[in-house]
């Protein structure tokens, strides 16, 4: 395993082993009314957050849990591997797995803010927190934030399967407890709709909103996108590689190598609409109920109508 990755192994190895031993209900605590995971995160990190200086040349990715951040954390982290190789005249390395932190900005201890506001830009940092939990300096000092959303019948059929597979999550015996528990707010990083409903009103200049599915629909024009959104340029041929090395398949089978054991977790299916091998119709409803009550009308909530919903 690259050395540089192993960070990334040894905090999701370690939250594992810690959560083997604790009963269920313990899995989570709750911090500002929303629930996290008591093996990845702690109320004390959260309080020490609020010291990372933010730059204006950071990259954010926002995405609720099963929204696909990991893959489009790797474009992200490629792109400005690439770009910041060339702009300082060093041969680009496509193999170089740079990761000094555990990329989740949410995740790890309470020094880490200190030593992430010494590292070089630009950084690119992953978050599933909803906007008025980031640190303030995000927003007063412009960083710009890629949210990537995700049809939500396919984000809890991901999280049911997730929630399932890893020890740090409380497990459900049946798909029907864990519907009402996602319809219920009783999950880690909180509701789903809020979090949409919330980062909508964020969506200015500084935000970029995509989504999984486009990404997966024409993932070389999303990565485009992006890249233009974030002032990356790089040649057509580096983009398509950068589009090749994050593709289901090749993430898949590198995962050993990015992502240890854990890997074989995260790299389920990687498609759309697998919601139709769970829901009932009564639960398409309500689903389709609550999409309407948070989201009817609004920028994100036609956006994912439009990509999604029209298309299923
Ligand atoms: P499924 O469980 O539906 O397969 P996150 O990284 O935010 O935890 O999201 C995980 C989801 O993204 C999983 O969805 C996973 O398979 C999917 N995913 C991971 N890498 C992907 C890729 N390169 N292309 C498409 N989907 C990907």
């Amino acid at each position: 395993m690259e050395k540089s990755r192993k960070k990334f192994t040894d905090v999701i190895d370690k939250a594992m082993v810690a959560a083997n031993t604790m009963d269920r209900d313990e899995l989570l605590f709750s911090y500002n009314g929303i629930l996290y995971p008591v093996t990845l995160c702690s109320p004390e990190e959260f309080r020490a957050m609020e010291s990372l200086e933010a730059r204006s040349d950071d990259i954010i990715l926002a995405g609720y849990p099963k929204s696909g951040t990991n893959w489009v954390g790797q474009i992200l982290s490629d792109l400005v591997a690439i770009f910041e190789k060339k702009r300082q005249n060093k041969e680009s390395s496509m193999n170089d797995e740079e990761l000094e932190e555990f990329p989740y900005l949410e995740i790890g201890d309470t020094g880490k803010y200190e030593r992430m506001n010494k590292l070089p830009s630009r950084r690119v940092i992953f978050t599933h927190l909803l906007p008025e939990n980031l640190p303030r300096s995000i927003f007063k000092n412009k960083s710009k934030i890629l949210l990537l959303i995700r049809n939500p019948k396919d984000v809890a059929t991901s999280f049911y399967h997730f929630s399932n597979a890893v020890s740090f999550l409380p497990s459900y015996e049946t798909w029907d407890d864990f519907f009402i528990a996602f319809m219920t707010k009783k999950m880690a990083w909180g509701c789903y709709f809020e979090y949409l409903s919330k980062w909508n009103k964020y969506a200015d200049e500084n935000v970029m909103t995509i989504t999984y599915e486009e990404l997966k629909e024409n993932p070389l024009l999303g990565v485009k996108n992006i890249a233009a959104f974030f002032g990356i340029s790089l040649t057509e041929e580096e983009l398509q590689s950068v589009v090749e090395r994050s593709s289901f398949q090749s993430m898949k089978k590198n995962s050993m190598k990015t992502h240890g054991a854990f890997g074989n977790t995260l790299f389920r299916k990687g498609g759309v609409r697998d919601w139709k091998n769970l829901f009932r119709e009564d639960q398409n409803e309500k689903m389709d109920k609550a999409f309407e009550e948070h989201l009817g009308g609004t920028k994100l909530g036609t956006k994912l109508k439009y990509e999604v919903y029209c298309k299923a």
